[in-house]
């Protein structure tokens, strides 16, 4: 961070100096032109009065004139052939017409004046002192108070948002730590606010997502250890019985524990796998059909029940065709397990969602339950569903199937006093 700062910095000043710089430039090109258009005719008028008495002088006159000159101006002043080169190539072209030239370089230690005498040689007087225009101290200031005046006022506004990229990376460093519950603490409505609120979000899901891995290994810690017990009980027993009935029905039962073992490892893999992995292209099918098949294969073994689908034939959902499908079977699963005679299953086009409903008229899910029911592991009566060999897994997987297509369940109660599954899907 303090790099990063350092950095930005150093950029700034870079820049300053750059433009300073160019500033510069474009000033002196300025003082340049002024000087030839405006100054140089002065200078020739100020001198003509020399060039007069040098021109009606020589020899000893000369030098005498040349010396006062010197004192007067407090430079120096002496006479050069016209050829000279010391003149630039510019200078010689002015002198040739007759004119007074003033040299352009060094600003500032002042520029020298050249004035062309009767005879063809120049009378050279300088370095004359600056008339305008700032001196070498006065940029130094310039670039000073500049320099203060951008600095102030970049630490002033970059400030709080260096302040605010701290804390950000303090719930980072947190995080990172193994702090599962730091958040960025950044509420303003600038670039870092949304950077920080999507942080948090995050934070958040990661957050839920482990409690829910470390509730779901506790919860499959604790089912497998009822059947192995059952199955350890029955090796005992196993043992100690002697009649070929007796021996056979232990193995009978140890088989059926296993099978149950069996079956909640499918199910553990089913619910691992019920997510839609990011990146795959969701299919928009037709619901109907596929309601349809999915209730004649949940009724095939309940003939006494009547299970209908009501969905209108052009609807269609947005989902992973496998996951949709497991989701309804789970729910048409349940409903048929519990219901007395009548299992309805209607599909209609919501809001901007597609709802999925499953309705059964058995006992229904208590209010105070109906939270609990879509957790891993969640029975509601042990006996009941220990008798049809459910693991609790199946209304934990539509959970997650519906909210990795972004949708959510809704448990309530149907028209006929039986249980209501709602499923929203994206349409
Ligand atoms: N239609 C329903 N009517 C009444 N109770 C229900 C209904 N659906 C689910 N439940 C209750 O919710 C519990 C959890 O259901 P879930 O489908 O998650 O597990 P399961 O059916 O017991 O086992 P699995 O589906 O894993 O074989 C059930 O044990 C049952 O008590
Ligand atoms: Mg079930």
């Amino acid at each position: 961070m303090n790099r990063l700062i350092l950095r930005y910095s150093l950029g700034v000043l870079f820049a300053l100096l750059v433009s300073f710089a160019a500033v510069t430039v474009i000033f002196h090109q300025a003082i340049v032109r002024k000087m030839e258009t405006q100054t140089t005719p002065l200078v020739g008028r100020v001198f003509a009065d020399i060039q007069q008495r040098l021109d009606a002088a020589s020899g000893a006159d000369r030098d005498r004139i040349l010396a006062e000159v010197a004192v007067e101006l407090d430079t120096r002043a002496a006479i050069l052939p016209a050829h000279s080169q010391r003149l630039s190539e510019r200078s010689r072209a002015r002198i040739a017409e007759g004119r007074t030239a003033l040299t352009a370089e060094g600003m500032h230690s002042g520029s020298t004046a050249l004035v062309p005498l009767a005879d063809g040689s120049v009378l050279a007087v300088g370095p004359l002192k600056p008339v305008f225009g700032p001196g070498f101290w006065d940029y130094v200031l310039m670039l000073l108070v500049l320099v203060v005046i951008v600095a102030v006022t970049a630490t002033a506004m970059s400030a709080p948002f260096v302040r605010r990229l701290k804390r950000l990376e303090v719930a980072a460093v947190r995080i990172g730590q193994g702090d599962l519950a730091a958040r960025a603490d950044v509420t303003s409505m600038d670039a870092v606010g949304s950077l920080a609120r999507r942080f948090n979000e995050m934070a958040e899901r990661n957050q839920q997502l482990l409690e829910a891995q470390r509730a779901t290994l506790q919860a499959v810690s604790h089912e497998l250890r009822t059947p192995t017990a059952r199955i350890r009980f029955g090796l005992e027993m196993l043992s100690e019985a002697k009649e070929p009935t007796k021996i056979e029905e232990r193995l009978r039962s140890i088989d059926e524990d296993l099978n149950e073992l069996d079956h909640l490892v499918t199910e553990l893999l089913e619910l691992n796998r019920s997510e839609v992995p990011s990146g795959t292209v969701r299919e928009s099918f037709a619901v109907l059909p596929v309601l349809t098949a999915l209730a004649q294969r949940a009724g095939e073994f309940t003939p006494s029940l009547t299970i209908t689908v009501d969905a209108p034939p052009d609807l269609s959902v947005a989902a992973e065709p496998h996951l949709f499908r497991r989701a309804i079977r789970n729910l048409l699963a349940n409903a048929v397990r519990y219901a007395r005679s009548r299992v309805v299953l209607t599909a209609r086009q919501g809001d901007d969602q597609v709802e999925i409903t499953v309705d059964d008229d058995g006992p229904g899910v208590p209010v105070d339950q109906r939270v609990r029911v879509m957790e891993p592991f969640a029975r509601l009566d042990d006996s009941r569903s220990r008798d049809t060999g459910g693991v609790g897994l199946g209304l934990a997987i539509v959970a997650r199937v519906v909210a990795s297509h972004g949708g959510r369940v809704e448990v309530g109660e149907g028209p006929s006093g039986g249980a209501r599954f709602r499923t929203y899907w994206p349409a």
